[in-house]
């Protein structure tokens, strides 16, 4: 594979879209994707904001400068490991395209080969099964207590592994320009805990118990057992 001459995207088909992104298959390796800041979404920002956007040092690739971050945090905590974790997109580097810098990143690939479906696929065509939700509670218990840093946890940026297990394909890194969550897990975990809450009302899920919510539940099913037992006895004394 060519890693030096730029990519040529422009004349292909992206595989997929979200609003700041597109994404192609490598044309050299249908495992790697290759994500550009979407023309439109540039075209649009620098309307909006021409002030700022002047004044920016790392302009639109800012998305991408989060990913790699927490990419590289993830991997510092694991030195001599080859990949980051499995519920992280694995980075494999920036290449120059006809389209500007992008980033590639390993696909998430169905049996078929296909690109992976999102959670918000398995949810519209009723594909969240018992295995699912409980590799979602798993994704999200791996979420909420590693140190890793969240800012759009929604159901088009989880990536269903054939595996059984979910992938954070985009929305890592933190967007606050003042970045108190990185030095703060538990700020950081209270708005993850935010996040993890819009997601489950956003896939239409409720709330999991917490520890103390599950010990308070299995309290409550045995004073109930207990007063059924009594009632039970009462009557057996009363006859
Ligand atoms: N690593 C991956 N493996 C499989 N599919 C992927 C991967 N990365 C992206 N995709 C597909 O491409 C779509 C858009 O990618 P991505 O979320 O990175 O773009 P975006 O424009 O930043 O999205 P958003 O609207 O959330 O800002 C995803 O919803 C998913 O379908
Ligand atoms: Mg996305």
């Amino acid at each position: 594979m060519d890693l030096i001459t730029p990519l040529e995207l422009s004349s292909l088909e992206p595989v997929g879209q979200g609003a700041q992104k597109l994404v192609f298959r490598h044309p050299d390796d249908p495992r790697v994707l290759v994500k550009v800041v979407n023309p439109r979404f540039i075209d649009r920002r620098d309307r909006k904001d021409r002030f700022y956007q002047k004044r920016r040092r790392i302009g639109h690739h800012r998305a991408f400068a989060r990913e790699m971050t927490e990419h590289l945090v993830s991997r510092a905590r694991t030195p001599g490991r080859l990949a980051p974790c499995r519920h992280m997109q694995n980075i494999l580097g920036v290449v120059d395209t006809d389209m500007g810098a992008a980033l590639l990143v390993e696909a998430v690939l169905d049996e078929q080969g296909n690109l992976a479906p999102t959670l918000r696929d398995l949810v519209d065509v009723g594909r969240l099964g018992q295995r699912e939700e409980r590799a979602l509670e798993t994704f999200l218990d791996w979420a909420l207590n590693s140190r890793v840093l969240i800012n759009d946890l929604s159901a088009d940026n989880l990536a269903w592994h054939p595996d059984g297990h979910f992938v954070m394909i985009d929305g890592l890194g933190d967007r606050a320009g003042i970045p108190i969550r990185a030095v703060s897990p538990r700020l950081n975990r209270l708005y993850k805990r935010k996040k993890i809450r819009q997601l489950r009302e956003e896939i239409g899920r409720k709330e999991q118990p917490t520890g103390i919510g599950k010990a308070i539940a299995v309290a409550l099913a045995i004073i109930v057992a207990l007063l059924a037992l009594l009632a039970t006895q009462m009557e057996l004394l009363l006859e």
